[in-house]
């Protein structure tokens, strides 16, 4: 891991896991890319490319100049904008998936890394504690998309020995950057409105639980599984994870502990039924018995730390 390339580097993500990557592995060996021109503080803290992920020569044009070695392939449409926009999703999501893994084919990419989602599940699969080989039949195209790119990492590693891995993320809470487009969004938006307004109305139902993960935790998993000996892996693309799962009442009266004035309204919208299709709890004992996993953020520990850091973000 010489020379690493992170696509869709300025979403919730990959803010956070290319400073982390600079930080361990020097700042100009670290490529951040995303759609845009970021911030001029984006572009002083180290190599920044335009990269479009849909077009494999713009992928391919990166990877010769900076002589790329591993990705970290973050680019995607998330499951809400997904489904407003199936098309899309398809096209960076899938399309993508499948530049990024000719390139590395090509170019001889030592190691890829690519997270899919707990949206890779869908209304047939065990709802509690779902193992990691289970039904995968999801109902938004943001699932079909991530299915995909697991079953096309696993062939691509099979057939041509190409080092991808990968795991189901659950819904990711952070104050950094803002998620860009997801069910599991009013998990990160009640803390923004809870200490800028002390109300939030929450998009899908009391009731709904979901598993989450706070980034620190994220960063560590995509660190850890990158750095993991090939050896002891006996699954590639699709590892589940899991830190918390809990509902949208559990996370109020948890952000209450802190804020007791806060009220939360519940005004479910499209999302539901997204939400309504994913697994409540995840059995993640792959991941911890082949590269050794291990959460460190619950509940209690995520929501003291957001309202820290966001208390001080929204001064
Ligand atoms: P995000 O929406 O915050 O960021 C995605 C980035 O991709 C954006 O900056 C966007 O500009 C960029 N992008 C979109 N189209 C592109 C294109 N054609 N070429 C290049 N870049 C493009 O997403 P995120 O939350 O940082 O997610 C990163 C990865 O983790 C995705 O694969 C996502 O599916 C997965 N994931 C995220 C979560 C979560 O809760 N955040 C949960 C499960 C899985
Ligand atoms: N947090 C993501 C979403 O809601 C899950 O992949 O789309």
């Amino acid at each position: 891991m010489k020379n690493i390339l992170v696509t869709g580097a300025l979403g919730q993500i990959g803010s956070e896991l290319v400073v982390e990557l600079r930080k361990k592995y020097g700042r100009n060996s670290v490529v951040a890319s995303d759609l845009k021109t970021p911030d001029p503080e984006v572009m002083k803290e180290g190599p920044y490319e335009i990269v479009d992920v849909t077009s494999r020569t713009s992928i391919e044009n990166v990877v010769d100049k900076h002589k790329i070695d591993t990705i970290f392939h973050l680019a995607a449409i998330l499951s809400a904008k997904g489904e407003q926009n199936p098309q899309l999703a398809f096209n960076v999501n899938i399309i993508g998936m499948y530049n990024v893994l000719e390139v590395g084919r090509d170019r001889k990419i030592q190691k890829i890394i690519v997270p899919s989602s707990i949206a890779a599940f869908g209304p047939d699969t065990p709802k509690d504690n779902t193992p990691n080989e289970t039904i995968l039949r999801p109902s938004t195209m943001y699932g079909v998309s991530k299915v995909a790119g697991e079953l096309l990492g696993n062939y691509y590693f099979t057939k041509y020995g190409l080092d991808v891995r990968g795991v189901r993320f659950p819904g990711i809470i952070s104050w950094k950057t803002p998620p860009g487009g997801g069910t599991t969004d009013y998990a990160v938006a009640i803390f923004y409105d809870a200490i800028k307004y002390g109300k939030y109305e929450c998009f899908v139902r009391e009731d709904t639980v979901l598993p989450m993960m706070y980034m620190p935790d994220a960063i560590k998993v995509l660190m850890d599984l990158a750095e993991a000996d090939i050896k002891n892996l006996k699954h590639h693309c699709d590892y589940n994870v899991a830190a918390m799962s809990f509902s949208a009442k559990e996370l109020a009266a948890e952000i209450q502990k802190i804020i007791p004035e806060l009220k939360v309204t519940y005004k479910p919208d499209f999302r539901q039924k997204i939400a309504d299709s994913w697994p409540r709890s995840l059995d993640d004992s792959a991941a911890r018995n082949e590269w050794g996993w291990k959460p460190e953020y619950d509940i209690k520990k995520m929501t003291e730390e957001m309202i820290r850091e966001l208390k001080k973000k929204l001064k």
